[in-house]
């Protein structure tokens, strides 16, 4: 989803990246579970997405599956009908500046994520990455592989989707000493806790979610608060400067939130919400009961963080956590980052 909305974004907003950032992606490899496409002269974006949407796979892209068209082949060239081989694509890989890392996220060894984005440092690629087991699992040894390897290492969509919230704390605040901070970072839960304060009972408001497409395949990930808590170490790390992974979290998940809670906690003007804070060098996902005119207070799948800053006081962003075409926007941000610093001649 993310992958393709990256290359609908890169095919619509072509001549402004050009324009206005100097910026012309060329996309030299690509894999699926199908299999792989690669070209180093580019490949044209509308064709991958094609082969993607009708044949299930980027494979289809060189095979003359992709489905063809006005717009098919590199700009206008006739495209490669054989499927690349390893060394074809190996090649290709070798000349890229950047790897960007979409496959999904797993928290008990990441891959594949974590072999690519290790592989890539390796060889010297900047990396840009929304997957979040890789940094939920090994954060601080990741930005080790990464200075040591002299390249940038940026993952903004793994929190907040689309929603600036790194950056804001890391760059709007910089100077700043954050010293706490509270968020809603996963939207299912969130849509599930409102229904529920709705009216609606867990069961039903989940199995609305479902229908609703919120919920991912494993929905531990979701109702355990795993998923949460990987955004919650990333922030920690990002953020706060601390060395923490996975298991520094103390992590309680919606499951055992009741219909009696939802009602207790009304009866107090508050409404339950899974929160996930750091404070005090303690990281907690847990649900809590929160007062109803809280900033934090955020309805259906939206996200919300407030930092809590020694100066400037609390601060709250709220935005959409989650949605192909908005994480995709924040790997644009990323790859603007690091063609920034490949401009500058920091890396070489
Ligand atoms: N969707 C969002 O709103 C969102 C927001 C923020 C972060 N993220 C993160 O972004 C990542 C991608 O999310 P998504 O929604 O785009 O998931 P997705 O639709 O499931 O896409 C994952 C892609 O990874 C490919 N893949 C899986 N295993 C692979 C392997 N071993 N080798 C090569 N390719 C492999 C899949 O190929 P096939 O299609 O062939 O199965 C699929 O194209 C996840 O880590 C997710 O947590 C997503």
């Amino acid at each position: 989803m993310v992958g393709q909305s990256l290359a609908k974004l890169f095919e619509s907003r072509a001549d402004d990246l050009y324009v206005g950032y100097g910026l012309k992606p060329r996309i030299v490899a690509v894999s699926d579970n199908g299999g792989m496409a690669c070209d180093t002269a580019g490949l044209d974006c509308a064709r991958l997405v094609r082969a993607k949407e009708q044949k299930g796979t980027v494979a289809a892209y060189s095979d003359g599956r992709g489905g063809g068209g006005s717009n098919g082949g590199g700009g206008g060239r006739t495209p490669d009908i054989s499927s690349p081989t390893a060394a074809e694509m190996a090649e290709a890989v070798s000349g890229a500046d950047v790897l960007v890392e979409t496959t999904p996220s797993n928290y008990k060894d990441a891959e594949p994520g974590m072999t690519n984005i290790t592989d890539a440092m390796k060889r010297r690629m900047h990396v840009v990455s929304v997957n979040k087991g890789p940094l939920a699992l090994a954060f601080p040894s990741l930005n080790e592989l990464a200075a040591y390897n002299r390249v940038m290492f940026r993952f903004s969509g793994t929190v907040g989707g689309g929603t600036p919230i790194l950056d804001y704390a890391k760059n709007s605040l910089s100077g700043e000493r954050i010293t706490s901070f509270s968020g809603i970072l996963n939207g299912t839960t969130n849509y599930i806790l409102s229904a529920m304060a709705e009216g609606m009972s867990p069961k039903s408001a989940l199995q609305d979610a479902r229908k609703k497409g919120y919920v991912e395949a494993d929905e531990a990930l979701d109702l355990d608060g795993l998923d949460a808590a990987a955004k919650l170490v990333i922030l920690a790390n990002w953020v706060m400067g601390m060395k923490v992974t996975m298991p520094d979290v103390s992590c309680t998940g919606i499951r055992g939130v009741t219909s009696a809670d939802i009602k207790r906690a009304a009866r107090k003007n508050k409404v339950v919400k899974m929160t996930a804070a750091c404070g005090n060098d303690a990281l907690t996902v847990a649900p809590v009961a929160i007062p109803r005119d809280d900033p934090l207070c955020v309805n259906g799948t939206l996200n919300a963080i407030s930092f809590t800053s020694e100066h400037s006081g609390t601060q709250t962003i709220i935005g959409r956590g989650a949605g192909g075409t908005e994480t995709a926007s924040a790997i644009l941000r990323d790859l603007l980052y690091i063609r920034q610093g490949i401009t500058s001649g920091a890396y070489g």
